[in-house]
């Protein structure tokens, strides 16, 4: 009964369209949640299959065929790019110009709004996007971390209130965004994900210049960040930052600027930029004596 009562407010049941990685993980975590997986619909059939295994509910199906009738809520996880030429074809589904009232329609891109759906809201359906801050490398990882985790949601009110009761049976927090700011909140995600990957891989690369076995290297690259992180988020970054740059100790600088156009060159404009910021966060600046070492 309990479990009727939980499943009638989950809003109907959904389609998972475009199951890759994140919409495998969202279809198998709000499944477990009690909400009732109709349809998993991709380009191959194969694929859709395949999903069902992974989400463990749900009927495959060829997205060519799906149409409003098929589901009341429609997720979509496919690439940023296709959600725009998708809605419009979704839009051309069904019968009538209001063929899609009653419907919700969810995207989870992180940086486009809602609004790239419009075609399928002139049908009568209720567009949202519920975008997760969370790194999703693999359907598998996605189970595990996005329970828990921050979703930005902005849409109508329909999607709204179906993105927060999703977000709270996930036992995650929603908080709204703009759909103008949605580029700037994205390109925040870029910087702290994405970013330190390429960073940490290109620390990774000097420890095994300088000898570093990878068995040491790849642990203590972890707890470093892990603890920097940790610092972040109990001092803020000001009181966070450590190293030859808060500490004025150009001659350390000079000799990492030496070493990096010795062993990856393509490297400095990186490490100079950041240094910039770095001096800029730190409320120093490069002394005119050493300014022209810095920029050589
Ligand atoms: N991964 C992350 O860390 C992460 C985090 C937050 C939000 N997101 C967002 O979540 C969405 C999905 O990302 P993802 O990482 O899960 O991507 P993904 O693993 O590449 O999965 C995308 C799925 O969409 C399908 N697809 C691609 N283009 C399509 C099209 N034109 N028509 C129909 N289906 C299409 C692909 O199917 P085929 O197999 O047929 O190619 C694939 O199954 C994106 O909006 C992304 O910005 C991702």
């Amino acid at each position: 009964m309990a479990t009727d009562k939980k499943r009638h407010r989950a809003g109907g049941k959904i389609a998972v369209i475009g199951p890759g990685r994140v919409g495998q993980a969202m279809g198998r975590l709000l499944s477990q949640a009690g909400v009732p997986i109709a349809v998993v619909a991709a380009r191959k059939l194969a694929n859709a299959r395949r999903a069902v295994g992974f989400i463990g509910a749900g009927t495959p199906r060829l997205l060519r065929a799906l149409g409003p009738n098929d589901a009341t809520v429609f997720l979509l996880t496919t690439s940023d790019s296709s959600f725009a030429p998708l809605a419009a074809d979704l839009a051309r589904r069904g019968t009538g110009p209001q063929a899609w009232k009653g419907k919700v329609v969810l995207h989870t891109c992180g940086s486009l709004p809602s609004a790239v759906l419009e075609p399928l809201r002139r049908c009568g359906a209720a567009i949202g996007s519920v975008h997760p801050y969370q790194t999703v490398p693999s359907a598998a990882v996605g189970v595990q971390n996005l329970r828990g985790t921050f979703w930005a949601i902005e849409g109508d009110r329909a999607a709204l209130q179906m993105a927060r009761d999703w977000v709270s049976r996930l036992a995650g927090v929603a908080f709204p965004i703009r759909p103008e700011d949605k580029t700037l909140y994205h390109l925040s995600a870029f910087l702290v994900c994405p970013t330190v990957v390429t960073l940490m891989e290109q620390a990774q690369k000097l420890l095994a210049e300088a000898r570093v076995p990878s068995r040491i290297a790849r642990p203590m690259l972890r707890q470093f960040v892990d603890q920097t992180t940790k610092n972040l988020a109990d001092m803020g970054g000001r009181r966070s930052l450590t190293g030859p740059a808060v500490r004025g100790d150009w001659t350390t600088i000079e000799r990492h600027l030496k070493a990096l156009r010795q062993s990856a060159p393509e490297f400095l404009p990186v490490y100079r930029a950041l240094l910039a910021a770095m001096l800029r966060l730190a409320g120093k600046e490069v002394p005119n004596a050493r300014r022209r070492a810095h920029s050589s």
